[in-house]
C-alpha cells in the first residue's frame, strides 16, 4: 500500500504564477543515454511580494544553476525530485541551468524520448518539466530559441517556429536553430531529431502568403503521407472559410511517430503525429483510418487558434481548447463527407464513451474541479460533450451571434491564456443573452434525461407538449439544477410528410424548444392532423431522451423523418427495445420480424446514401444497450443483440446477398465519402449475413477476403470470417499476418480483430496474445491494439464469467504502469463499471481494482482513476 496518498489540485485554489519568463535559449545536446539541457530564461516577478521561486523539474540529473550569472552555492537552491527552489531573487533576472537526461530510458513517452531510433517530445500537459527546469503551467508564455545540436546521423533537427541557422560541427556533428515569434506555453514546445523521409506542399493563405508544408515520416513512407497532406490543405482553406483565420508561420510541419501516447499533439508549427493517425494508403489503411486522419489533421490544425494562440489560463479550462476544436473538427468533417453521417457517427461515438463515462463512478464535469493527475483529464467528457456545449450553445445564440462571439474570443484573448467564463462573456455581449445558466454545463456531470410526450386535440388542432428533465446523481454531486436543453421539434403525419405549425403565432416546421426548468408546457397550434413528434432533431442536446412514442410512430420516422438523425435514431430505439426484452426473458419475434421488414425498405430507399443505409443496418452497441438497465447482464445482452442480427440477416437474405455482389469496388480505389460509404454498407451486409453462421455465408467471406483490393475489405472479410469461425477463419487470420509481418500498423489491426473475438472459445487465444513475439506493451499503438479492443469492444469475454478478462486486464495495467503511467491509467476506465454489473460479474471486477489499488509504487495517475473507480 502506498504510504502517502496524492494531494487533489483544487480550481478555486488558483494563483497567478509568481514568476514569468518571457524569453528562453535553449540548447540541446542530443546523446541517446546523456542529453544536455542548457536553458537561459529571462525572468521576472509577477506579483508585489518576493516570493521564492518555485520551478517543476522531474527526473533532470542538475549539472548548474546560476542567477545573473553566478553559480549557485548548495545553500543557496535546494532541488529535490519534483522542485527547483531559489529564495531571495531580485525582481527581474537572468536564471541559467543545465541538466542531463537520458532518452533512451524514457518509456513513459513524456517529455524528451526516443521512438524508431529517433528523438522526440510530448510535452502536454506537463511533460516539459522531465527537459528543465520551468513553471510548466500553461499560463506562463514565452518566447522560445532553441538550438539542437547532434551527430549527423540524426539528419534532421525540428523544433517550431522558423529556422534561422544550421551548420556543421566538430566531430560529425552539426546543428540548428529555430526561433518561434509567438508567445507559448511549455507544453507546445516540441523537438525532433532523425532520419525521416518529407513530403513538401505548398498553400496560399487568404492574405496572399506562402506557407511550406512538410510532413515527416519513417524513410520510404512518404507515399503514405499524401492523403494527410491533402487533408491539411483542405483543413487550412476551411478554417479561413469557417472562421476567418489563416496559418500564422511560413512553415508548417507534421512529424510521425510510432511510439505515442495518444493521438497527435498540436505543438506550434510542429505536430507531432501517431503513425496511425498519419499514414495510409489503399492496401494498408481502411476507410476509418482514412476519415480519423482527416479528421485528427484538422484537429490539430484548428488547435493553432484555439489552444495555441489563445490557451488555457489552468488544466481545468483544458476543454475551453479541447471541446472547441473538436467543434470545429466536427464541422471540417462535415462538410467533407456529409452532414447527417457525420452527426450520427459523432453522437454513435459520444454514447458509447461519453455517456458510459457519466454513469460510472469517473463521471466529471466538463470543466472539473478537482484532479490529482491531469493527464486523466483527457475524457470523452471533456472532449465530444465539450464539443457538444459548444453546439448547444450556438443552437442558443443562433449562428450569427456565434460566429461574432468567436471573432471577439479571438480579438479580445489572442496571445492570452483564458478561461470558460471569458469565452462565454463573448457570445453573451453578442447574442445578448443572460448566458449564466448555460455555464452550469460545465459546472455540473452527468447526462440530464428528459421525456417528450403530446396530447393533440383534433378540435382545436393544438398540441400540447409536455418536456421534463431530470439530472440524476453522480458521484460526488449529488443535487443537481436543471441545465438549459435546447429541443429541436418538428412534426410528421402518419403517412411520413412533414406536418407545418404554429408556434406563438409563428408558421415553421421546426422549432427550438429551450427546456430550462424540471417540468414545461408549451402548446404548439395550427397542427392540422394527428402528429408524430419528432424531437431532439440532430441530437440537439446531449441527454437521453424518452418519449410515449409508439412503435407505429417510430416506423413512420424510419421511413420517412425528414431529419436523417432521427430516421436512423428510430430504428435504434426500435432495436434497442427489441433486444432488451429479448435479454429480459421476452423475444417479440413479431416484432423483430416487423423491424428487419423495415429495415428492408429502408435499404431500399433510392433518396438516402449507402453510408446513411451502412449506419441503418448496424445495431446499438452491446455497451450501448448495457447503459439503458441495470444489473447488466452481458452475455444475455449480446446473445439477444445476435439473435436479432441472425434474425434480419435471413428476413433480408437475398437483399444482403444484392447487395454485397452489386457494390463490390470497380475501378481505382479512392478514399473518399462515395467510396467509404459503398464499401462500409458492403461490408455491413456481408457482416449481418455472418450472423446465420451459414457455411455458404463462411465462402463468401472467404472469397470477400481474398479478392480484397484495400484493407477495408480484407478487415471485412476477417470480421466475417471470425463471427463463424472455423477453419476458414484460421487460414484467413495466418494468411494475414504472414502478409503483413512488415507492417505494424497492419499488425496492430490483426491483434485489435482478435481481441474483438467474442466467441467463448476466443478467451484463451485473447489472454495467449500477450507472449505472441509481436506483441509489446512498450509501444502503446500495440498493447491497445489488444488490451482496448478486448476489454472495451467485447463485452462478452471481457465479462467472462470465470473473471478472466478482468484478471488480464488489471495484470496490464499493473505491469504498464510501471514505466508508462500515462497509457496504463487509459486502461483502466472498463473496470469503472462494476456497480452497474450483475453482483457475481461485479464482485469479480472489483476484486481487480482492490488488486490495483494496493500495488506498491503504483502511479498516481492509476491510483486516482482506480480509487475513484472504488468509492
Ligand atoms: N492536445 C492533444 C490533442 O488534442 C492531445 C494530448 C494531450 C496528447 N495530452 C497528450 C497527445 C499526451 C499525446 C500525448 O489532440
Ligand atoms: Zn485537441
Amino acid at each position: 500500500m502506498r504510504t502517502e496518498t496524492p494531494q487533489p489540485i483544487k480550481l478555486a485554489e488558483y494563483r497567478p504564477p509568481a514568476y514569468l519568463v518571457d524569453e528562453v535559449h535553449l540548447t540541446f545536446r542530443l546523446e541517446p543515454n546523456t542529453t544536455r539541457v542548457q536553458a537561459r530564461l529571462s525572468v521576472r516577478r509577477n506579483g508585489e511580494h518576493a516570493e521564492p521561486l518555485v520551478f517543476n523539474g522531474e527526473r533532470l540529473k542538475p549539472v548548474s544553476v546560476a542567477v545573473d550569472g553566478r553559480v549557485l552555492a548548495a545553500g543557496e537552491h535546494t532541488i529535490d525530485a519534483e522542485f527547483l527552489t531559489i529564495p531571495n531573487l531580485p525582481a527581474a533576472f537572468t536564471l541559467e541551468t543545465e541538466v542531463e537526461i537520458d532518452p533512451e530510458n524514457n518509456k513513459a513517452l513524456e517529455g524528451l524520448y526516443m521512438s524508431g531510433g529517433r528523438f522526440c517530445t510530448q510535452c502536454e500537459a506537463e511533460g516539459f518539466r522531465k527537459i528543465t527546469f520551468w513553471p510548466d503551467r500553461p499560463d506562463v508564455l514565452s518566447k522560445f530559441t532553441v538550438r539542437i545540436e547532434a551527430d549527423r546521423k540524426f539528419r534532421h533537427l525540428l523544433a517550431n517556429g522558423n529556422l534561422i541557422e544550421r551548420g556543421e560541427l566538430p566531430g560529425g556533428r552539426h546543428f540548428a536553430v529555430w526561433n518561434d515569434p509567438f508567445l507559448k506555453p511549455c507544453y507546445l514546445f516540441a523537438l525532433v531529431a532523425g532520419e525521416l523521409d518529407v513530403l513538401e506542399d505548398k498553400l496560399t493563405t487568404m492574405s496572399g502568403r506562402t506557407v511550406d508544408l512538410r510532413i515527416f515520416v519513417d524513410p520510404g513512407m512518404a507515399g503514405r503521407a499524401t492523403y494527410a497532406m491533402d487533408a491539411l490543405k483542405r483543413s487550412m482553406l476551411w478554417d479561413e472559410q469557417a472562421y476567418g483565420r489563416e496559418y500564422d508561420l511560413d512553415l508548417f510541419m507534421i512529424v510521425a511517430v510510432r511510439d505515442f501516447n495518444f493521438g497527435a499533439m498540436e505543438n506550434k508549427g510542429l505536430n507531432v503525429f501517431n503513425s496511425s493517425l498519419l499514414l495510409a494508403d489503399p492496401a494498408t489503411a481502411t476507410d476509418l483510418d482514412y476519415e480519423r486522419i482527416e479528421a485528427v489533421v484538422a484537429h490539430e490544425y484548428f488547435h493553432n487558434w484555439t489552444g495555441n494562440r489563445i490557451t488555457c489560463r489552468d488544466w481545468f479550462q483544458l476543454c475551453l481548447k479541447e471541446g472547441l476544436t473538436v467543434f470545429r473538427e466536427q464541422g471540417f468533417c462535415a462538410d467533407m463527407r456529409g452532414h447527417a453521417v457525420g452527426r450520427i457517427k459523432a453522437v454513435k461515438a459520444l454514447r458509447m464513451r461519453q455517456f458510459a463515462e457519466d454513469q460510472g463512478p469517473l463521471a466529471h464535469p466538463v470543466r472539473p474541479n478537482s484532479y490529482m493527475k491531469i493527464d486523466n483529464f483527457y475524457t470523452a467528457t471533456i472532449y465530444e460533450k465539450g464539443s457538444e456545449v459548444i453546439g448547444m450553445l450556438k443552437t442558443l445564440v443562433g449562428p450569427d451571434a456565434f460566429r461574432k462571439g468567436m471573432d471577439l474570443y479571438f480579438d479580445r484573448w489572442d496571445g492570452h491564456a483564458t478561461t470558460v467564463e471569458a469565452f462565454i462573456e463573448c457570445f453573451a455581449e453578442t447574442s445578448g443573452q443572460d448566458l449564466s445558466d448555460f455555464f452550469v454545463w460545465y459546472e455540473q456531470a452527468g447526462t440530464p434525461r428528459i421525456t417528450v410526450g403530446g396530447r393533440y386535440d383534433e378540435t382545436t388542432r393544438t398540441l400540447e407538449l409536455t418536456l421534463t428533465q431530470t439530472n440524476p446523481p453522480t458521484n460526488g454531486q449529488e443535487t443537481k439544477r436543471p441545465v438549459p436543453i435546447p429541443v429541436t421539434v418538428g412534426l410528421l403525419d402518419l403517412e411520413g410528410r412533414t406536418l407545418a405549425f404554429e408556434r406563438d403565432g409563428q408558421a415553421v416546421d421546426e422549432t427550438v424548444i429551450v427546456l430550462d426548468q424540471p417540468e414545461m408546457k408549451v402548446t404548439l397550434t395550427g397542427v392540422d392532423a394527428m402528429p408524430v413528434i419528432s424531437a431532439l432533431r440532430g441530437f440537439s442536446a446531449p441527454v437521453v431522451m424518452t418519449t410515449d412514442a409508439e412503435p407505429k410512430e417510430r416506423y413512420v420516422q424510419l421511413a420517412s423523418d425528414p431529419d436523417l438523425f432521427n430516421r436512423w435514431e428510430a430504428g435504434q430505439d426500435l432495436a434497442a427495445d427489441l433486444i432488451l426484452s429479448r435479454a429480459a426473458g421476452k423475444p417479440n419475434e413479431v416484432g423483430e420480424e416487423r423491424y428487419a421488414e423495415a429495415v428492408g425498405r429502408a435499404l431500399n430507399d433510392q433518396a438516402s446514401d449507402e453510408a446513411f443505409k451502412a449506419l441503418l443496418l448496424s445495431l446499438p452497441a452491446e455497451t450501448d444497450l448495457a447503459l439503458l438497465r441495470s444489473p447488466v447482464d452481458p452475455a444475455a445482452i449480446h446473445d439477444a443483440r445476435e439473435a436479432l442480427r441472425r434474425r434480419i440477416a435471413l428476413h433480408l437474405h437475398d437483399e444482403l446477398r444484392r447487395l454485397h455482389t452489386g457494390l463490390q469496388d470497380l475501378g481505382e480505389f479512392s478514399p473518399d465519402a462515395a467510396g467509404a460509404g459503398r464499401r462500409a454498407l458492403r461490408n455491413a451486409a456481408l457482416d449481418l449475413l455472418s450472423a446465420t453462421g451459414r457455411q455458404e455465408v463462411a465462402d463468401i467471406a472467404s472469397g470477400h477476403y481474398h479478392a480484397a483490393l484495400n484493407m477495408t475489405d480484407a478487415i471485412g472479410g476477417l470480421n466475417a470470417l471470425m463471427n463463424i469461425g472455423g477453419p476458414a477463419f484460421e487460414e484467413a487470420l495466418a494468411h494475414f499476418f504472414e502478409k503483413f509481418q512488415d507492417e505494424p500498423l497492419v499488425i496492430d489491426k490483426w491483434f485489435a480483430l482478435q481481441g474483438r473475438d467474442p466467441s467463448e472459445l476466443a478467451i484463451g487465444r485473447i489472454l495467449g496474445l500477450t507472449a505472441h513475439p509481436a506483441f509489446d506493451s512498450r509501444n502503446p499503438n500495440r498493447l491497445r491494439a489488444l488490451v482496448s479492443s478486448f476489454a472495451n469492444f467485447n463485452p462478452a469475454r471481457f465479462h467472462d464469467p470465470s473473471g478472466a478478462g478482468y484478471r488480464f486486464l488489471a495484470d496490464q495495467i499493473i505491469a504498464v504502469d510501471r514505466f508508462n503511467p500515462m497509457t496504463a491509467a487509459r486502461l483502466v476506465d472498463p473496470l469503472g463499471g462494476w456497480k452497474r454489473l450483475k453482483p457475481e460479474l461485479g464482485r469479480l471486477m472489483k476484486a481487480e481494482l482492490e488488486r490495483i489499488v494496493a500495488i506498491e509504487g503504483l502511479s498516481k495517475n492509476v491510483y486516482e482513476l482506480a480509487t475513484r473507480a472504488l468509492n
